[in-house]
């Protein structure tokens, strides 16, 4: 797809701010660090306009980009990140919970996992919370760069079924840093949105 406008337009921690213009939503999920923001700026061609860091816990509310206007990707806070009080993460548990559960815009998740490593147990506990709630999930492998080619196969294999992925659920990869993965991910996200 080709993206010719793309803004920040609403940041929301409650339902009352959250977009009234009716436009489907397809939101980021994921650990604390493993590329949401990033993915975004690079689905988007805009470096920066995601706030990212290498810092974990860089995301704190729910942001939602406007894109052509025809749809939002919903930056969310990542999840597993240790360095916060239980209140605060608490409260943002059930900020992304409500969001997540209850919005009628909002036509599938893109959770993202780290493609080094095994799905963690969070990571696990989210995709099948989706699955409860009937969510459709694409899965991003993301780093896609930080492993050789030849191991792409096989960590793909272990994420699908340590996660045990749901055959509809299409999983990918991809990388913010070499922009692999790009066309596939906005194929994808295009046929679930029916754009
Ligand atoms: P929170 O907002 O804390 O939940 O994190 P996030 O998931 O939004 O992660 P973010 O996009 O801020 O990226 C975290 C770090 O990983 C940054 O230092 C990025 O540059 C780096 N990073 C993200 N994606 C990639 C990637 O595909 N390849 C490489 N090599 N680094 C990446
Ligand atoms: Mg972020």
């Amino acid at each position: 797809m080709k993206v010719v406008k793309a803004e920040l337009e609403h940041v929301a921690v409650k339902p009352e701010q959250y977009p009234v213009n009716r436009l489907p939503e397809l939101a980021l999920a994921g650990r604390s660090n493993v590329g949401k923001s990033s993915f975004i700026n690079k689905m988007l061609n805009r470096k920066g306009l995601a706030r990212t860091s290498g810092q974990p816990g860089k995301t704190q509310t729910l942001n939602f980009y406007e894109i052509n206007e025809i749809l939002y990707f919903v930056d969310v806070p990542g999840y597993g990140y240790a360095k916060v009080s239980k209140t605060e993460r608490a409260a943002w548990g059930k900020m992304i919970e409500t969001y997540l559960s209850e919005r009628e815009e909002l036509k599938a998740v893109l959770q993202l996992i780290d493609a080094r490593h095994k799905p963690s147990e969070d990571d696990k506990l989210m995709y099948n919370w989706m699955k409860h709630f009937g969510i459709p999930v694409i899965l991003v492998a993301t780093k896609a760069d930080k492993i050789s080619r030849s191991k792409w196969q096989k960590h793909l294999s272990i994420i699908s079924k340590e996660l045990d992925r749901e055959e509809t659920d299409p999983l990918l990869l991809f990388s913010s840093e070499t922009g692999y993965g790009k066309e596939e991910a906005w194929k994808t996200i295009q046929s679930h949105l029916q754009l």
